[in-house]
């Protein structure tokens, strides 16, 4: 395939407080991994999907794949993942085909993501040859404050995206940023603007949120009950 989705799940969650790292946590009966990789596999486009994950969950991970994709995406790869996510998704992107041009990489914490923000990046990259990540508006009012917790500033608003996955980028230029990443970056968007790229944010999915404390997997798990409704 022309187009490489590397789905990051490798990390503890703490946050979430659950028995099991984040992506084998239980969302309305199955894994957060397994709902995230339905908009994975939910895609137009034909895809190599490489999942990234504990080291100890990569035979239950590779199980998962199997059911959830079945004889349609044969190109599901699964492999351990490391201590952060910049280092995950390096490990992810090693495994990528010859073929791939279009790398997306996706958390896959942002369960609910729909299949249509994967497609619509994959164009953006298509057409702009730049990296291309969702954002929404931001709507709380954003300090910046000094150690104190003193506000030093009120920043304009208008002016903010909160950044969202799946990021897509041109294969070779993320795979150059990476091999010359100096420091840990908070998304890929940033590690690939270090090395001198561009990047452009198109609409992004308020369904797209990460789910990272207990109170966003109770708000996962309302979404669902509504859409079953
Ligand atoms: O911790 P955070 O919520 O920012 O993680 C975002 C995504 O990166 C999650 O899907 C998580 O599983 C993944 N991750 C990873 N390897 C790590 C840390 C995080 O794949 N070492």
């Amino acid at each position: 395939p022309i187009v490489g989705v590397i789905v990051v799940a490798a990390g503890s969650g703490t946050r979430l407080g659950a028995a099991r790292p984040k992506a084998f946590a239980p969302l309305a009966g199955r894994t957060i991994l397994e709902h995230s990789l339905d908009s994975v596999f939910g895609m137009q486009r034909e895809s190599q999907v490489v999942v990234v994950v504990p080291s100890a969950l990569v035979d239950e991970a590779a199980s998962m794949v199997t059911d959830a994709a079945g004889a349609a995406h044969k190109y599901v790869r699964v492999v351990a993942g490391g201590a952060t996510r910049q280092q995950s998704v390096a490990l992810g992107l090693a495994e990528l085909d010859a073929s791939v041009r279009i790398v997306l990489v996706h958390d896959a914490a942002r369960a609910l993501t729909p299949s249509s923000v994967f497609d619509a990046v994959v164009t953006g990259v298509a057409q702009t040859a730049s990296g291309i990540v969702p954002g929404v508006a931001v709507t709380d009012t954003i300090k910046r404050v000094d150690d104190d917790e003193s506000v030093v500033e009120t920043v304009d608003r208008a002016e903010l995206r909160a950044v969202q996955t799946p990021q897509a980028f041109p294969r070779a230029a993320l795979d150059a940023a990476y091999a010359e990443a100096e420091r840990e970056h908070t998304d890929d968007a940033a590690l690939f603007a270090a090395a001198g790229n561009t990047v452009s944010i198109i609409d992004g999915d308020d369904r797209a949120f990460k789910i990272t404390t207990p109170w966003d997997l109770r708000r996962a798990e309302g979404l669902l009950r509504d859409t079953a409704a």
